[in-house]
């Protein structure tokens, strides 16, 4: 049974209270018995028992759960530096999409890469994540829009879940109508709706149904069906919503009880209201926004009527090809005006409800899953405030070691 000493803050970031209430504990120790946490507080309350036991030192740094990535499109193949030049010098996202490259073009190399290929590229994005402090992570499918793709996709996810460390959660994405259906969208709709997401659900390849409702995507109508469907298949909602206009997507989240709704760039006062109504997670993904030169998610606005709001990277080739969740967080704070505390809270505990796991994972209290991170900073406002990329962060997940550097 470990004990971890000499931590010079230990973020707890249990749910209770508002966003920016992470329930620290200055020189605190926290204990574990295999992957689950045994006692987190203050060193000199350390019951007796747990004196005995293997001790590590943290060093006087700062401790938090593990990060958790609740909103990232993990497995593609290729890149989209190009489009990213192309918005740089003045064309829309919408009009590079239009001319055959966005989704699409993903869409296209996915299809055609190996399986192999593409966990190989995913397995090593979830060890640079790692190395970020992240334990548990969301991932969608989306870049196949065909059958056999989507499964491939899904796949993967699920072998990847049964050999890694880091816990995985996977949703079915209906991204975009792919482009040989486009003549029959209501056929395609269709076929989502009887054939692909009841299989999807039968086969337990997905926890979550999301759906990209947006101009070039889906419409509100088309994003009800599907995801009513994946509800009755067992599948929980979540939405792209609001992500480059005011569609609707926060309210269509709200009426389904949704568990989250993402993006949200342009969130109406009445799509707040609706998501504080429902209780329905806000997830803001600032790189993205700043990648597509978006006002970001009014978090200021949500957090104040009292809306849980999430952080996530979004990784994906076109919005989001950095997988950076700190750097994530860090955004939040400079574009959106969010403290160091309530990014943090919206990186764990907050996080883990929009994914279904906030039982298990996103906070450090006993019962909870052994998953933190040891971050060279003295608390986390020092740790967001001198943001350093190569700053050292030490990643446990289940009670054991996921990054290389050892503890004394
Ligand atoms: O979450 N908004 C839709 N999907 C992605 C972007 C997908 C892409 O450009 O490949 C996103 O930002
Ligand atoms: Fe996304």
């Amino acid at each position: 049974m470990p004990v971890l000493l000499n931590i010079g803050q230990l973020a707890t970031c249990r749910a209770d209270g508002g966003q920016r209430e992470i329930h620290t504990v200055d020189a605190a120790a926290l204990a574990w018995d295999g992957g689950t946490i045994t006692w987190a507080g203050p060193a000199p309350a350390l019951p007796a028992h747990l004196h005995e036991q293997e001790t590590l030192d943290a060093g006087g740094r700062l401790v938090i759960p593990g990060l958790v990535d609740c909103h990232t499109h993990l497995a593609f193949a290729g890149w989209r530096a190009d489009e990213f030049e192309r918005r740089l010098r003045g064309e829309s996202y919408l009009e590079i999409a239009r001319a055959g490259g966005g989704i699409e073009r993903t869409v296209r190399e996915t299809r055609a890469a190996s399986a192999e290929a593409l966990r190989e590229r995913a397995t090593a994005t979830l060890d640079a994540m790692a190395c970020r402090g992240v334990t548990t992570v969301e991932c969608k499918s989306g870049y196949g829009l065909d059958g056999e793709t989507e499964i491939k996709l899904l796949e993967i996810y699920r072998t990847i879940a049964n050999t890694h460390r880091q816990r995985l959660l996977t949703t079915f994405l209906a991204h975009a109508v792919p482009p040989e259906h486009r003549a029959h969208r209501a056929g395609y709709v269709d076929w989502l709706c009887r054939d692909l997401i009841p299989r999807i659900a039968r086969e337990h390849l997905a926890s979550f149904c999301d759906v990209f409702v947006e101009d070039g995507a889906f419409s509100i109508e088309e994003g009800k069906a599907i995801l009513e469907t994946g509800q009755r298949s067992g599948l929980r909602a979540k939405v792209h919503a609001d992500q480059l206009s005011d569609s609707g997507g926060a309210s269509l989240a709200a009426r389904l009880g949704a568990v989250s709704a993402d993006h949200l760039e342009h969130i109406s006062p009445q799509g707040i209201a609706h998501l504080r109504q429902s209780g329905t997670v806000a997830v803001s993904l600032p790189i993205a926004s700043a990648v597509l030169g978006q006002p970001p998610m009014p978090a200021r606005s949500l957090i104040d009527a009292g809306v849980p709001v999430g952080v996530a990277t979004d990784y994906n080739p076109g919005s989001a090809p950095s997988h950076d969740l700190p750097l994530a967080l860090w955004l939040a704070c400079t574009l959106q005006r969010m403290t160091p505390a309530e990014a943090l809270k919206g990186a764990t505990v907050v996080a883990a409800r929009a994914c279904g796991v906030e039982v298990e994972v996103g906070s450090l209290e006993a019962g909870k899953a052994a998953d933190f991170a040891l971050v060279d900073a003295s608390d986390v406002l020092d740790w967001l405030y001198r943001f350093r990329p190569d700053g050292r962060i030490d990643t446990w997940a289940g009670g054991t070691q996921l990054t290389v550097t050892t503890l004394r």
